[in-house]
């Protein structure tokens, strides 16, 4: 009480000496955000001689600025059921799936584990949230709680599939961590991709069992799922292949695929109009008939 009587009692003009840290504090780069060499550069120190180093780059993978729980700080402190997830994996998470923290979002997750994932979703995207859990072991109803469903079936079995969406409507959000087999993956993805949101995002984890023979993977394999999204980078491209390649509902509908370490993942949208239109006046320091060569057509 005596402190802070003493701080009201300094001249305004003065501030408070923990007032001052702060603000120091807040006009003082944001090392987080940029790249070591760059933090290096800004505190005037020499950068490593690095060829092709990049420099004050924002870390893409940063989490979106609105969220103030960590989903990796959650993962690590959960005390509730199990959650089994690849550390590697939750830059990626908060990368696709913060802007629909706070939403009525509704998630699909194949495969429930012990339950703990279903959980973490349910914390992560808040209070409007609805979370679908999809696994064939029957056990997993138990995870049924507020906010939470759990359907028992098999995720190759698309006629199941299609009566859970037909039961919650339209999922936002898919997230295959089901059987990891490349047939399995390959029949949701099938009839879930076409039905998810117009801004949905669906997501494949565990993607290196694209890779393992028991799973029904191999390099270059053509019942991977990985081949199948190779693929799908040309359908993605259509519009350009100048009629080599049929342009389809995936070309119309899709705005982007990432790939990760194990992860592959679709974000929707619609495209208005592609069109490369050429903005701005031309700079003096060009001779008139000059004539550049830009592969927009
Ligand atoms: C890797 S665990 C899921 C882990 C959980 N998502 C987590 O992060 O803690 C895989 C789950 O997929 C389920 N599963 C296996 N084959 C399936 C299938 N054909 N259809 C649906 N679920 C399946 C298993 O029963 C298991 O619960």
């Amino acid at each position: 009480m005596a402190d802070s009587n003493k701080s009201l009692g300094r001249p305004s003009t003065v501030p408070h000496p923990a007032a001052s840290t702060l603000l120091q504090r807040l006009e003082r780069p944001r090392f987080r955000d940029l790249t070591t060499t760059s933090q290096q550069a800004v505190a005037g120190l020499a950068a490593p001689a690095m060829s092709g180093s990049v420099t004050f780059t924002r870390n893409p993978m940063r989490p979106h600025k609105g969220s103030c729980m960590s989903l990796w700080s959650d993962f690590q402190t959960n005390t509730k059921r199990p959650i089994h997830k690849w550390k590697h994996y939750f830059p990626a998470y908060e990368r696709h799936f913060s802007r629909f923290v706070n939403t009525d979002v509704l998630m699909v997750e194949i495969g429930c584990g012990e339950g703990g994932s279903l959980q973490m979703w349910k914390r992560y995207l808040g209070p409007h949230a609805r979370i679908v859990g999809i696994d064939i072991n029957p056990a997993c109803q138990a995870f049924a709680e507020d906010q939470i469903d759990v359907r028992i079936g098999d995720q190759s079995d698309q006629a199941f599939l299609a009566e859970v969406l037909a039961e919650f409507g339209t999922p936002d959000i898919v997230l295959d961590d089901g059987s990891h087999v490349m047939s399995h993956i390959q029949a949701s993805f099938d009839l879930l991709y076409p039905q998810i949101a117009k801004n949905g995002v669906y997501m494949v984890e565990d993607l290196h069992t694209a890779y393992w023979d028991e799973f029904e993977g191999g390099l270059k394999r053509k019942s991977s799922f990985i081949e199948h999204c190779k693929d799908l980078v040309d359908e993605l491209n259509a519009d350009h292949a100048r009629n080599a390649l049929e342009p389809t509902e995936f070309t119309r509908s899709t705005l982007s695929m990432h790939f990760y370490d194990s992860i592959v993942v679709f974000e929707k949208g619609r495209h208005t109009q592609k069109a490369a239109p050429k903005i701005g006046s031309r700079t003096s320091a060009l001779p008139q008939n000059f004539t550049g060569f830009w592969p927009k057509t």
